[in-house]
């Protein structure tokens, strides 16, 4: 069986899509035979992603997502899971905030962000699921995006590390809960990835630890891709409650 016969006739739901490493998620399942649904608060960005699959020639269904609404993450689930013929296969975890977000020792770091934080990139991935759950059946699978800072304990970024911790948290509780009914969940570590997020957080994005890592280069979102699609698929059917830090050999767990 080839991997986009595998495929055929799967839905993935992809949060965070409008841009930066869910594009590159949603791009990589739509090639592989996916349709993919795109989601996201910025819902342009998600429509433009979306049209990038249609474009190419896949199928691709689009729309607003807020990860911290009860409300929102139903809408959606259901939406895709219509769009999906009655379920959804995939789930990606993806939404966060990191772009823009503040670096600053903990004696500095702002209560509200710590908050803000909190609620889209720990308590989201919990609505999200909760939301899709209903939708998902045995052979299906959930894919959390969470971070390789979470090994590193990167200074002066205590509310994202910390949430990203809580994602691998999350991942192995999931995995237990949904496993009874055939449902793999998978965590993703990626290291520093060349997005716009990155940029915005690092000037010298480019060359930033890459003498730190095994592979000497700079990670790309087309980098972190293979191992979503690795952990959705058939060959990842026993593996779960695991994450993968995907991060060109910086660290080792
Ligand atoms: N790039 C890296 O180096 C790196 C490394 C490790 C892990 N990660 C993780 O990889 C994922 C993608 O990162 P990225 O670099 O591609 O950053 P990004 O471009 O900022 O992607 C995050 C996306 O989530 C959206 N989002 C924010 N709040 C949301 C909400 N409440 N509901 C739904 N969507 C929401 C953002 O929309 P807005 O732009 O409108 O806020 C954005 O489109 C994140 O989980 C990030 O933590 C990134």
């Amino acid at each position: 069986m080839t991997q986009a016969s595998a495929a055929a006739g799967r839905t993935v739901l992809v949060t965070g899509a409008a841009g930066g490493l869910g594009r590159s998620f949603a791009l990589g399942f739509a090639e592989r035979g996916y349709a993919v649904a795109v989601a996201d608060v910025d819902e342009s960005g998600a429509a433009e992603t979306a049209a990038l699959i249609a474009d190419a020639g896949g199928r691709a269904w689009h729309g607003r997502l807020d990860v911290t609404s009860v409300g929102s993450t139903e809408e959606v689930a259901a939406a895709v899971a219509e769009f999906g013929g009655g379920r959804i296969d995939v789930l990606v975890n993806n939404a966060a905030l990191y772009a823009g977000i503040t670096r600053a020792p903990i004696e500095e770091l702002d209560p509200a962000e710590w908050d803000r934080v909190m609620a889209v990139n720990a308590k989201g991935p919990w609505l999200m699921t909760r939301a899709a759950s209903p939708h998902l059946g045995a052979g299906s699978s959930v894919v959390n995006i969470a971070s390789a800072t979470v090994m590193s304990g990167s200074a002066q970024w205590a509310h994202y590390v910390s949430s990203k911790g809580a994602v691998i948290a999350l991942t192995r509780v999931m995995a237990k809960e949904l496993g009874v009914r055939e449902i793999t969940v998978n965590a993703i570590a990626p290291g520093f990835t060349l997005t716009e997020a990155s940029y915005g957080h690092m000037a010298d994005a480019d060359s930033y630890g890459v003498d730190r890592g095994a592979l000497h280069r700079a990670s790309t979102p087309e980098d972190i891709v293979g191992a979503a699609l690795f952990l959705a698929g058939p060959d990842a059917a026993f593996i779960s409650g695991q994450t993968l830090v995907v991060d060109g050999g910086r660290q080792f767990i």
